[in-house]
């Protein structure tokens, strides 16, 4: 499916409300103690609203970064259950409307959790980076965390991921951050 008039993008991102779902979004099945929720603490389309909104506090200049996060897991609407695709579904879809950059932003969102997983201290194995049997993958190779640096977005794309994982306060209004 691609995404032809700001209409169809309006709907889809309505269609996040009340969607949760997603080991991507927290890992939340794996956890079970020591962590701080067994579900998902807000739904997609708070999520992305949150998501953001944190892009748009951290990156004001940035318009197609804050709208990639907006849209960064309508995936997850796009094919149900394929969380493994969800991020590439995301991204085919956008780019007819939203163009070539944010449709490789969306595109790369997963892959930066592989690259922070390998690369940030902490993360790890912790329930966020060890990734879940949904065929996202693990934690790149030193190899694999190389060629990503080498991603002229790669950045962007790391940014997009931290407010990815930042974004899922319950209560957080995002409308006035
Ligand atoms: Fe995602
Ligand atoms: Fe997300």
């Amino acid at each position: 499916m691609e995404l032809r008039s700001v209409e169809e993008l309006m709907d889809l991102l309505h269609a996040c409300r009340g969607a949760r779902d997603t080991p991507d979004l927290s890992g939340s099945r794996l956890r079970s103690s020591g962590g701080t929720r067994v579900g998902d603490p807000v739904d997609l389309h708070e999520h992305a609203l949150q998501t953001a909104a944190l892009l748009r506090r951290g990156r004001p200049s940035d318009k197609e970064l804050q709208v990639a996060g907006l849209v960064h897991d309508v995936g997850h609407l796009l094919r149900p259950g394929d969380d493994a695709g969800h991020a590439d579904h995301a991204a085919d879809a956008v780019r007819p409307l939203l163009g070539e950059r944010v449709s490789r932003l969306v595109r790369l969102h997963v892959a930066a959790k592989r690259y922070l997983a390998a690369t940030s201290p902490g993360r790890g194995p912790s329930p966020q980076g060890a990734l879940t049997p949904t065929g996202q993958g693990d934690a790149m190779t030193p190899r694999e965390a190389s060629a990503f640096e080498r991603d002229p977005l790669a950045e962007d794309a790391v940014t997009l991921r931290q407010a990815d994982d930042a974004a899922r306060v319950v209560g957080l209004d995002a409308g006035v951050m």
